[in-house]
């Protein structure tokens, strides 16, 4: 028995933001941005538009595509690092916006970067073990809500462009370094088990390594802290996340290598085996990197953060769901999916579609 993606959907807002929109806000450049992540334009949500809502318009269409109803799902699985509420989670959200029945439970995982990759590993777990046959995966994140909106980033977005101080100027380029690299969206699964011949998951090696925490990571807004959130810490910055962008970009280009080595050699195929190479879209210099250390083509190391930016849980589920819908997905093929990012968690698995 194997466990099949079904359908795939996506959720992505309708503010598309261009890298010449940020340079009104900081010191940074067109070119900066593109040459140094490949990231040419992103989406920014509405205002009251979580990750649970794009979620929610991710898992519509990913059922759509299944052509499942609500009620053949058995459990629902929601990766995200930027809940609508500090607790619950997103799935209890999901729930009642989709109008789920009390009966299916949800799980709420985060693993960053790597949640997408985490859950699919769970959903395949869960599957195997006989208690569930179909689930609803969900990855998505909004990083918009990290973003200073008082210094001026209304204008990104349709608002009025103002002329900024020379202090909201500073502290903007201050984490010019972060903000330049996100963007806001999700990617919905459904995976379901089946006994069609080799298609589904073949196996998944995940790593995770908290010695580096600092590495990235929010250094405010923490339960060790009492209160876990107050005005010093706000005004410090500190529920802004913290990037050592090196250290990750090194750790990137040789844990997310080794990983997918693991998984070839877990699985008995050869790392030119592979057809398709979904890597996490953090940076396009880190997915290129990825795809030289495994030695494949270009052709073979499919990205879209030029469109996208990075949208952390978002990435794999959207790079998927656009490869089916382009036609670089096809019946037989080998795919790995590889992610890495903050905890540090990272890994790679294996998918026969
Ligand atoms: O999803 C997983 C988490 N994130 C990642 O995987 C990100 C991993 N890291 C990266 O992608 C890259 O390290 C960055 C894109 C963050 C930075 O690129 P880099 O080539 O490593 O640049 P750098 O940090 O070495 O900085 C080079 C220069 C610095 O100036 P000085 O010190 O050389 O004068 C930075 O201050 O670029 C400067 N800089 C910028 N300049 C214009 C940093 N951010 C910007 C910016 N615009 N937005």
């Amino acid at each position: 028995m194997k466990s099949v993606i079904t359908g795939s959907g996506i959720g992505v807002p309708k503010n598309v933001v261009r890298n010449e929109a940020l340079t009104r806000l900081m010191d940074t450049t067109e070119e900066w941005i593109r040459t140094r992540s490949g990231i040419e334009e992103r989406r920014y949500a509405d205002p009251g538009q979580g990750s649970a809502e794009l979620g929610s318009i991710a898992a519509e269409a990913a059922l759509a595509d299944a052509r499942r109803s609500k009620k053949e799902i058995d459990a629902v699985i929601f990766a995200t690092m930027t809940p609508n509420f500090y607790f619950p989670g997103n799935g209890p959200v999901l729930q009642a916006k989709m109008g789920f029945p009390e009966t299916i439970p949800t799980f709420d995982i985060r693993q960053q970067c790597s949640g997408f990759l985490y859950g699919l590993d769970l959903a395949d777990s869960l599957i195997q073990s006989g208690k569930y046959r179909r689930l609803l995966l969900i990855g998505a994140d909004v990083h918009t809500p990290f973003m200073p909106w008082e210094m001026g980033w209304e204008s990104t977005i349709g608002g009025t462009a103002r002329e900024l101080t020379p202090e909201e100027y500073a502290f903007n380029t201050s984490i010019r370094d972060r903000t330049v690299l996100f963007g806001d969206g999700a990617g919905a699964v459904v995976v379901e088990s089946s006994e069609d011949g080799d298609r589904g998951f073949i196996a998944a090696k995940l790593f995770t390594d908290g010695s580096n925490i600092e590495a990235l990571y929010v250094p405010g807004v923490g339960f060790r802290r009492r209160p876990y959130v107050d005005k010093e810490q706000v005004e410090r910055a500190e529920p802004i996340p913290v990037m050592e962008g090196r250290e990750v970009f090194k750790q990137a280009v040789s844990r997310m290598p080794e990983s997918v080595r693991a998984v070839c050699a877990a699985a008995g195929v050869n790392v030119t085996d592979i057809d398709l190479l979904m890597v996490h879209q953090a940076n396009l210099r880190i997915v290129e990197g990825v795809g030289k250390a495994l030695a494949l083509p270009s052709e073979k190391v499919p990205h879209n953060i030029e469109r996208y930016g990075n949208t952390t849980a978002g990435t794999l589920p959207i790079l998927y769901h656009e490869c089916v819908r382009d036609g670089r997905i096809k019946p037989g093929m080998l795919i790995c999916f590889t992610a890495l990012g903050s905890g540090l968690h990272w890994g790679a698995a294996l998918y026969r579609t």
